[in-house]
């Protein structure tokens, strides 16, 4: 176990709590009646997915094991393209709800679920574990720390139970509070 990969699966299971609500109400066509929640769920992506998450893994932790572990080198450069095509989706997301276009913004939002829905199961299915078979735990210990500072100075102490709680919430208005399904 690597406490730097583990607390990455965290955010991604928070991530993915959110999406899932999204895709779901673009699935039972309710997306135009729920325009205000689902711009909340897009700029909780923008700052909770692009700029915590998707920081954390380009800053601290694909740097290190992109030493540690030549396997996935490549792969973590693709990762990486991911990301910034996610930014891409999430941008043109609220574009389209800025502009009141909800056909664009369901494509778009059906798009940047399915994208994640794929990269999110590579990194936990095929990335991680490698990672997690050669990080050095000294290495590990390390990129546990710089999260911690990057997370206390730029979102604050209370960041996880704040996204909890909104996850919790927009999960509640958007499809009750007994939705669960997957998306794995
Ligand atoms: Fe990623
Ligand atoms: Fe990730």
């Amino acid at each position: 176990m690597r406490i730097s990969v583990t607390i990455l699966q965290y955010d991604h299971g928070i991530v993915r709590q959110v999406l899932d609500v999204v895709g779901e109400v673009i699935r039972t066509h309710r997306a135009a009646k729920h325009l205000p929640e689902l711009k909340e769920a897009i700029m909780f992506m923008e700052q909770f997915l692009d700029r915590f998450h998707h920081a954390k893994e380009e800053k601290f932790l694909f740097p290190a094991a992109a030493e540690e572990c030549p396997k996935v080198k490549a792969t973590l450069e693709r990762l990486k393209k991911e990301h910034a095509q996610a930014r891409k989706m999430i941008h043109e997301a609220l574009k389209a709800l800025d502009e009141g276009d909800v056909s664009t913004f369901e494509r778009q939002a059906r798009e940047l679920v399915d994208h994640m829905t794929v990269h999110i199961s590579e990194e936990e299915n095929q990335v991680f574990p490698v990672i997690e078979d050669c990080l050095q735990l000294e290495t590990d210990a390390l990129v546990h720390a710089q999260y911690e500072k990057f997370m206390n100075k730029g979102f604050g102490k209370s960041y996880y139970l704040v996204s909890e709680e909104f996850a919790n919430d927009i999960q509640e208005r958007l499809v009750g509070p007994g939705f669960l399904k997957g998306i794995n």
